[in-house]
């Protein structure tokens, strides 16, 4: 993709699609705003509204065509309720724009706020949230399709407008923008490929090449070297599969003290989910090629942190493998060791996130973290709570709960909390051994919240239940269906945040 931020009146450009965000007007008229872009297209601008083909509501779009020296297309984008309008209002519109953009086949969008529109969003935090907004609009897969001519062009470009005096304030907030934009769209195509490409394997290729770019130590363990570390749990779901495991740290020190606790990001690597013994239904089964979102999500974030080397140490895990059936995979009753020590009694095989990041948080306490986030497709449960809108978050220290939804609210990932109640840590007891991998149907996201909070140990720690916003089923307005990138910018976020 590439990135462009200009600083120039939106009316003097000429490119081919100028997109102008709109809040939602209270009268049916041309708000002031508007006045030098409407002169520049002969006045039909005031038509829409007068009209009231147009009002600014949220995601609603109108397009008019320039003549003479115009721009060729001027595309009106509803940012929403004036007091609405706020980073993720203004992110959403510019995806908006550039999800039309695709449409149109421009190949290019450009997108414009005049300032009394923009409420309290400043000009670095709308460099920021539109550069990030139409990279998510614009993003496509076309890598395993044959070239066809007859397919509308993707879009390679995009521009954030800002007015001439405001280029050094948005810059800073630009090049932000950029990063995520790239971090995210690493972490979208990781999820979208298919599970017999994107392989425990090629996983912690990604992660070697992201040290080669950015200068982080990788370290990836291969089936023996996990054997020798004692990762029971991932061994487990593993033993079924035809494919060896991987499990990859990322070390990154930015921090002035090198050996300052780091912030560490862990993320859920089943590269496929077919539920092993206790097997899935047909029935979209291929949605699980996303079980690996959340180690999509920190590879992203590291890409986006390695960018942008804030002052901080973070360290990224992963735990990848897939989960198939065979004659050798674990059954429903065995019992086996986790990395921390305790006995798991596996009662559901399709139970089995929540066992790899078990050996993946025992693992991590070595780091000493200060904080330890990790992100998990890891219950069906969790769509039933927050659906595809907000992200279940929960932990064992509130202020780090608190700090995490914020970071998300920023990012535009939002998490909404859920309680740990020790009632529902009673649902996971074994009768054979130290904890059992289910506490059945009620409140399954907690109760997986409680089974890998079983390993954590000595550190705050937060875990973000993604099942339902990593991938979508259908398209919304400023998101084609499939992969997401949640929580890569939520993990940025956090990490900007922490850095100062
Ligand atoms: N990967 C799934 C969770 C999932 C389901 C993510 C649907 C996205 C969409 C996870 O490994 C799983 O199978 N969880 C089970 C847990 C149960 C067996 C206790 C579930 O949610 O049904
Ligand atoms: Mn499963
Ligand atoms: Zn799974």
């Amino acid at each position: 993709m590439n990135y462009e931020l200009v600083a120039s009146a939106p009316e003097s450009l000429t490119v081919p699609l100028l997109a102008v965000g709109v809040p939602k007007q209270a009268a049916k008229t041309l708000p002031d705003a508007l006045a030098h872009l409407d002169a520049r297209c002969g006045g039909v601008l005031a038509g829409l509204f007068a009209g009231g083909d147009f009002s600014g509501r949220r995601d609603e779009t109108a397009v008019v065509y320039g003549t003479g020296d115009a721009p060729p297309r001027l595309l009106l984008v509803g940012v929403g309720k004036p007091e609405e309008v706020g980073r993720s209002a203004v992110r959403r519109a510019a995806a908006v724009a550039a999800r039309r953009a695709r449409g149109y086949g421009t190949g290019s969008v450009a997108f414009a706020m005049p300032a009394a529109f923009r409420g309290a969003v400043g000009a670095a935090e709308f460099g920021q949230v539109v550069v990030e907004g139409l990279a998510q609009g614009a993003w496509q897969f076309d890598e395993l399709k044959k070239p066809n001519d007859d397919r509308k062009p993707p879009v390679t470009s995009v521009a954030v407008v800002v007015e001439p005096a405001e280029r050094e304030a948005a810059a800073p907030g630009f090049a932000i923008g950029c990063a995520m934009a790239e971090g995210q769209a690493l972490a979208r195509r990781l999820q979208f490929l298919p599970p017999n490409q994107c392989t425990p394997a090629f996983l912690a290729e990604t992660a070697v090449q992201l040290g080669r770019d950015h200068g982080f130590t990788v370290t990836v363990l291969d089936q023996p070297a996990i054997v020798k570390e004692g990762m029971g749990a991932l061994l487990a779901v593993n033993q079924g599969s035809a494919t060896e495991p991987r499990f990859m740290t990322l070390e990154y020190r930015g921090a002035g003290d090198a050996a300052a606790p780091p912030v560490v990001l862990v993320g859920k690597g089943v590269t496929f989910d077919s539920g092993g013994i206790s097997i899935k239904p047909a029935a979209s089964m291929e949605d699980m090629k996303y079980d690996m979102s959340g180690a999509a999500a920190v590879l992203g974030a590291m890409d986006i942190i390695g960018r942008l080397k804030p002052k901080v140490n973070v360290v990224g895990v992963v735990p990848a493998t897939d989960n198939m059936p065979s004659g050798n995979a674990v059954r429903p009753a065995d019992v086996v060791t986790s990395h921390f020590g305790k006995s798991i009694e596996i009662v559901n095989t399709d139970a089995e996130g929540r066992l790899i990041l078990a050996d993946a948080l025992s693992y991590v306490r070595r780091f000493k973290p200060a904080a330890v986030l990790d992100a998990a497709t890891l219950t069906g449960a969790a769509l039933y709570v927050t659906g595809h809108v907000a992200t279940p978050i929960m932990g064992n220290d509130e202020a780090l709960v608190e700090e995490v939804r914020k970071a998300g609210d920023r990012a535009g990932d939002r998490c909404w909390p859920l309680p740990m109640f020790d009632e529902f840590r009673d649902q996971n007891k074994s009768d054979i051994a130290d904890v059992k991998n289910s506490g059945g149907r009620p409140a399954g996201t907690i109760t997986a919240g409680w089974f890998l909070r079983e390993f954590v140990d000595g550190y705050p720690w937060v875990h973000l239940d993604v099942a339902g916003t990593a991938y979508t089923e259908a398209d919304s307005p400023p998101l084609a269906k499939g992969p997401a990138g949640v929580p890569a910018r939520l993990f940025a976020e956090f990490v900007l945040g922490r850095a100062g």
